[in-house]
């Protein structure tokens, strides 16, 4: 069926309270996403389908308020999780990790039972692009909490005093609120420390911010990540359960990435040769290069990936690389 007719069904099911209908045209739906290949959006909405019968579902993600500035702008976001761990391709060392993190999560009574507590804070650090908070959202998904997104550049005010208030309150909101509070750009609390005219402020929101960790409550894990690893002091480091160290993937784990993001669709080139040449890409760019290639098949008309179309997705990558870089390459048109 089309998918206006199909929308079309969906809103008359409604306003007509025809739940069966709803129903038969929402699984319709999720079908054809899933024949587009829109797996995570096919999985979201059978969820939301799915849940939608649980007493209390359908109600908002929480219902404490989203803690505000003083300018009344939101300090944090609060969505769904939107990676799973069977969608990322980890170091074999990281996903160790993760798995280790989440098991301890949910043991978390018979480790208090021992007077012990799961690791729950967590700092990764890595180059844009590496997979941190693709990582974070996952362990969101294994543990099946929301995620409250927090940027620290966004919450250090210039008024004194507001930036410790801030952050206060986003802790105070993930002590009250189960959920994985991401904490971006954490080095912005060692960066400022180094700037002169720094009258110190920055030094004691610093340590405000690790004493607010340190002693916080409740039952969610705190994930911090930093793009410059060098401007968190050790000092920092040690307040955090664990370290993790995000990089460029091996060349197996690059062409599983391939493999992964190419799955939906038919394919006929080697994934490893592709993985050899991706060598120096972030698996942020890896995953570009296939979603152009499976534009430029769809939109060709061809039966499969061919290494044409991962050719021009490469070539396009490397174009937008070097733009990114400022410098402008010359096309030869003569
Ligand atoms: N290791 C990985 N495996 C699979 N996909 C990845 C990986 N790392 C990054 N990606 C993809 O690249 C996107 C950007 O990565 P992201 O997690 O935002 O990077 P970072 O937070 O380290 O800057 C992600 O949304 C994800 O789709
Ligand atoms: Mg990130």
């Amino acid at each position: 069926m089309a998918h206006s007719d199909l929308i079309r069904r969906l809103f008359a099911s409604h306003i007509q309270s025809d739940d069966a209908g709803f129903r038969h045209a929402a699984s319709e739906l999720i079908a054809e996403e899933r024949r587009k290949n829109h797996r995570l959006l096919a999985d979201e909405l059978e969820r939301e389908l799915n849940s939608e019968q649980r007493p209390g579902a359908g109600l908002a993600l929480t219902l404490k308020a989203i803690p505000k500035s003083r300018d009344e702008r939101p300090l944090l976001r609060l969505t769904k999780p939107r990676h799973e761990l069977d969608d990322l391709v980890l170091a074999s060392n990281v996903r160790t990790l993760v798995d280790e993190i989440v098991s301890e999560f949910r043991s978390r009574s018979i480790l208090t039972s021992h007077g012990l507590r799961p690791r729950s804070r967590l700092i990764l650090l890595g180059a844009p692009g590496t997979g941190k908070s693709a990582t974070a959202h996952a362990i969101a998904a294994e543990l099946s909490l929301p995620v409250a997104t927090a940027s620290l550049a966004a919450l250090t005010s210039s008024f004194l005093g507001d930036t410790a208030r801030n952050i206060e309150s986003v802790v105070h909101f993930a002590e009250q609120t189960p959920c994985v509070l991401l904490l971006d750009e954490f080095d912005v609390l060692g960066q400022e420390r180094s700037q002169a005219g720094d009258h110190g402020e920055m030094r004691r929101v610093a340590a405000t911010v690790l004493q607010l960790l340190e002693d916080m409550q409740g039952e969610s894990v705190v994930v911090a990540t930093s793009n410059h690893p060098q401007l968190v002091d050790t000092a920092v480091w040690r307040r955090f359960d664990e370290v993790i160290g995000f990089g460029k993937l091996g060349q197996k784990q690059s062409s599983d990435l391939i493999k992964l993001r190419l799955r939906a669709h038919r394919s006929e080139i080697t994934p490893l040769t592709w993985a050899k040449k991706l060598a120096d890409c972030t698996p942020a760019e890896i995953e570009l290069v296939c979603f152009d290639a499976l534009r430029r098949t769809v939109l060709a008309d061809k039966p499969a990936v061919d290494n044409e179309a991962m050719t021009s997705a490469w070539q396009r990558l490397r174009e937008r690389l070097d733009t990114l870089a400022g410098v402008v390459t010359n096309v030869g048109s003569d």
